[in-house]
């Protein structure tokens, strides 16, 4: 490409001027002119006048590639350009982020391509460690199932695997830093919002009564809800959290360990009740079994304080069409003059969506 050698000093200038003739190549830009180290090269277009043309010189250069925008400019370095583009539409063109891991779900027809996906991935993303695939959350403790892609030992990349590689991880989400075990526990980042929410709501139930709350999170994975939650100021008076998956409950250990008023076990939610101790104790209640709602609420509901104004928050997965009917059924199990919102967060499935609900009880 020809570029104008001008000295350093006026660079800025020249190009501007060059830029607003539209003299100047899409996508280029200044470069070192490396006969003097005075100079500085400014690409231009091939119809630049001679009258501008005459006045420096003019040198052919190469222009540096322009830095990669996804793992897709590095599949080139393993597979032919003709399969590459065979599956244009294939390439997966999201993936979540979880502390050093990379979680990809992988289409069924390019599943030969997958270590070539994680190696990719790998050079693309210099801090990720390790690229799994994401099969799916499964079982009652709606655990990712993930197969290893990819990992970085060194400055190398390692694809195959005796032995499942390390997926526990730090991540830090608003500032907060917590650990997750996406192979042992439930952990989605991308309800990083509705935990945000949360605390704004419980913000306002604490203003409306005046005083700190006792927070009740009987599916709470590794605590992500109870670990902002406890580390907002003068919010929180006492927190339960716990869950049926003895994994998910160590790792809440661990993050809500300097806590003193956290309370964590292992236990069936639905058996909570049995502890005459707890029963009607709440102002806080959070429910996250999005696919078994309906039949779990009757049985953690009496945790609720009952002559005080509380707050039900949880989140459920419906088809659109099944809304309103959703909303008058967890109605119907509240005590009179509660309120409910119901709200779409985003898609589950092609008819089915992951929705809110926040009800306000005795306000
Ligand atoms: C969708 S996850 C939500 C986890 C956590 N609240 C979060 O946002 O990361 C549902 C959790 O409920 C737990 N779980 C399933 N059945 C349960 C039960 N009967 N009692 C307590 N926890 C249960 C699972 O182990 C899982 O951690």
């Amino acid at each position: 490409m020809r570029h104008l050698s001008v000295p350093s000093i006026d660079s800025a200038a020249i190009f501007a001027t060059l830029r607003d003739s539209n003299w100047i190549p899409m996508g280029t830009r200044i470069i070192p002119d490396p006969s003097d180290a005075s100079r500085r090269l400014i690409p231009i277009i091939d119809t630049t006048p001679q009258s501008i043309t005459n006045e420096f010189p003019v040198i052919e250069a190469e222009q540096p590639k322009p830095p990669s925008q996804s793992y897709r400019d590095h599949l080139a370095k393993y597979l032919d350009d003709r399969i590459i583009s065979q599956y244009s539409e294939l390439w997966p063109t999201r993936h979540e982020i979880i502390g050093d891991l990379i979680l990809v779900k992988i289409p069924e027809e390019i599943m030969n391509y997958q270590s070539v996906i994680g190696q990719a991935m790998l050079h693309q993303h210099t801090r990720i460690r390790l690229v799994l695939r994401d099969d799916g959350v499964a079982g009652e403790y709606r655990v990712r199932q993930l197969i290893p892609l990819a990992e970085r030992v060194n400055s190398e990349f390692q694809t195959h695997f005796t032995t499942h590689p390390e997926t526990l991880v730090q991540v830090k989400e608003s500032g907060i830093k917590y650990w997750t075990d996406p192979s042992k526990a439930y952990f989605s980042g991308r309800l990083s919002t509705e935990r945000e929410g949360t605390i704004s709501s419980c913000f306002e139930l604490s203003k409306h009564i005046g005083h700190k709350l006792r927070i009740c999170d009987p599916y709470a994975g590794v605590g992500p809800a109870l670990v902002h939650l406890l580390a907002t100021e003068n919010l929180v008076e006492f927190a339960w959290g716990s869950d049926l998956n003895i994994d998910a409950v160590e790792l809440m250990k661990l993050n809500l360990k300097s806590y003193p008023n956290a309370r964590i076990e292992c236990t069936d939610a639905q058996k909570i009740v049995e502890n005459q101790e707890l029963v009607g104790t709440f102002d806080v209640l959070l429910i996250n079994i999005p696919h078994s709602i309906i039949s779990h609420l009757p049985k953690v509901i009496p945790l609720l304080k009952e002559n005080s104004p509380t707050l039900l928050r949880g989140w459920i997965v419906i088809d659109e069409t099944d809304i309103s009917i959703t909303q008058k059924e967890i109605a119907k199990m509240l005590p009179e003059f509660s309120t409910i919102d119901i709200s779409i967060r985003r898609s589950y499935s092609s008819t089915q969506h992951l929705c809110r609900f926040e009800a306000k009880l005795n306000h």
